[in-house]
This record gives structure tokens, C-alpha cells and sequence, in this order.
């Protein structure tokens, strides 16, 4: 979240102080509502089987393939009566604090922009498509939406500390990029995961990354690229594992033990590690996405 970029930017002019806006739901062009149906039949095809029950009941519930980008008005009634959570549209990333306090009081900010048909499958900035799609579905799981309220009262709390680098850890390698180990097999929760067609490949099947057991202090310490594929995920055996590690865990002792930057590297494996996967790590390697390495 580059604050630069958030107050240089034209988009904010009409923004509360909240940095919400109108989602103007009414703008978006028959090509826009288009990018959405063709990104969402296409997730439709690869995430059965490899997204959670968690997530695919969510897409259920809030009907997100009715057609074209979704009309909060419209979502939110669902939303509000299955968890008290709702959709608040953005003009681009806001600074850390607005978002925090926006997921204190159950609010999900999304990006009101969506991207263009060149660029389906990669974006620097989050668009409707990955918040709404990608973020929403899961909000609609009790455990998971109370996780997400507690991240934002503990991101106030992390600023605090100066240890924001290491919650922002958490949120990467939980709310962006986790899997979970079911019963029925290794499945996708992420966000950043489940919006990416390429990635929702790679993070299940792909021999380059590491598939580690989620440990809270062993995820916080590590470093992450957010501008190609993990080169490692980290794996919950359950949303109530991740709860109790996290919602249920006071955080100050380890803040206070923390270095203010990250000690592991993306590609680490250490000693404590409980490995699903030893990534040959050929992707990162070759060059990834720089070079055009192909993924999968
Ligand atoms: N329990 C954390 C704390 O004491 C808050 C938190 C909850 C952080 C859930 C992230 C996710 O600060
Ligand atoms: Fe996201």
C-alpha cells in the first residue's frame, strides 16, 4: 500500500474521508460487466475440487456468477444476514489505518475499477475482481469473517508496536495465499489464489513451491514477493486452527520479540518446518513471470 500513488491519484477526488465512494454500479460498461463473466466462467472451470467448501458455498450464497460485476445493494442484503459483513467500494488501495478500521466494523474495501481484457491474468492494483470475487466468498463463513474483523483491530494494534511489516506477513500468507488441508485434500482459501487462474494451478499442483504447516511466529518472520507467484504457501490444517493461532493469541509478547524486518526469506525452509512440499523452487529460479517463465 503506497501511500504516494493513493494521494497522487485523480480517482480520490470524489472519496469520503473514509476514502469510500458510490460503487455508481450504473457506470460500468457492457465490456466491464463482459471481463467479469469471462474471468468468472473461467474460475468456475478449475476451482471446483481445488477451492474450499468454504469458498464455493460462499460464491453460492452471494450468487456472484449472476452476471456481470455485482451490485453491492444487492450483495450486501446476503451478506449482511449470513455474517454482518458488507462491500464498500474504493478508488484504489487506502493507507493501512483506513483499511483497518474499515475491517474492524466488518467493512471489505473494494477496488470500483476492473481490469482491462489485456490483462486478464495479472494486475499490480486489486480490482473488483479480486476483492469481490476473490475476498467476498469467504466473508460469509462465521469463522472466517471474525478472523478477518480481529486482523483489523489488530492491525491498529501492530502499528503500534512499529510491527506492521509481520502482520502484513500474516495477511499474505493467510487471507492472500492460504490452503487448507481437508479431509477430502490440500485446497485454496487465498484470495490472491483463488482470483488467479495460473496461480490456483501452481499453488495445488506446481513442483517449484514450498507447501509448509502453518506456524504463526515461522509465517510472521517471512519475507514475500507480491509480484509473481509464492514461492511458498503456507498450509491451515482448519479455519479454527488459524483462529486459535491468531484470534485467540495475544500478539504482544511476539511483537516484542519481532525484529522490524522479516528473518526468513520466501524460499526458506527451516528446521521446525513441518513440510508438506520441498519446492524445487524451478520457477523463481528460471525467472518467473519477468522472464515469461510459463508456471504450469
Ligand atoms: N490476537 C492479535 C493481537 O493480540 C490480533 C489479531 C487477530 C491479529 C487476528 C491478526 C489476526 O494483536
Ligand atoms: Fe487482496
Amino acid at each position: 500500500m503506497d501511500p504516494i500513488s493513493i494521494y497522487a491519484d485523480e480517482r480520490t477526488k470524489n472519496a469520503r474521508d473514509d476514502f469510500t465512494i458510490d460503487q455508481n454500479w450504473d457506470q460500468f460498461t457492457p465490456e466491464e460487466h463482459g471481463t467479469w463473466d469471462i474471468l468468472y466462467q473461467r474460475q468456475m472451470e478449475c476451482l471446483p475440487g481445488r477451492a474450499c467448501d468454504e469458498f464455493i458455498n460462499g460464491l453460492k450464497a452471494l450468487n456472484l456468477g449472476r452476471g456481470g460485476i455485482p451490485d453491492y445493494e444487492i450483495i450486501n442484503k446476503e451478506l449482511m444476514k449470513l455474517t454482518g459483513w458488507q462491500v464498500v467500494a474504493v478508488p484504489c488501495l487506502v493507507p493501512d489505518d483506513v483499511f483497518f478500521e474499515h475491517l474492524a466494523n466488518r467493512r471489505f474495501p473494494a477496488g470500483n475499477f476492473i481490469r482491462k481484457r489485456n490483462q486478464l491474468d495479472y494486475i499490480q492494483e486489486p480490482d473488483v475482481f479480486h476483492d469481490v470475487f476473490g475476498h467476498v466468498p469467504m466473508l460469509t463463513d462465521s469463522v472466517f469473517a471474525d478472523y478477518m474483523e480481529a486482523y483489523g483491530k489488530g492491525g491498529m494494534r501492530a502499528l503500534g508496536f512499529d510491527r506492521l511489516k509481520a502482520l502484513a506477513a500474516l495477511y499474505w500468507y493467510t487471507v492472500e495465499f492460504g490452503l487448507i488441508n481437508t479431509p477430502k485434500g490440500m485446497r485454496i482459501y487465498g484470495a490472491g489464489i483463488v482470483s488467479s487462474h495460473n496461480e490456483s494451478i501452481f499453488s495445488l499442483e506446481a513442483r517449484s513451491p514450498n507447501r509448509i504447516h502453518f506456524d504463526l511466529e515461522r509465517v510472521m518472520r517471512t519475507d514475500y514477493c507480491i509480484d509473481d507467484f509464492q514461492q511458498t504457501y503456507f498450509v491451515n490444517a482448519s479455519f479454527e486452527e488459524l483462529f486459535r493461532a491468531t484470534v485467540e493469541t495475544d500478539f504482544a509478547p511476539l511483537y516484542e520479540r519481532l525484529n522490524p524486518s522479516s528473518d526468513f526469506t520466501p524460499t526458506a525452509a527451516i528446521e521446525s518446518d513441518r513440510v508438506y512440499t520441498r519446492g524445487t523452487q524451478e520457477y523463481s529460479r528460471a525467472g518467473g513471470r519477468k522472464r515469461g517463465i510459463k508456471a504450469v
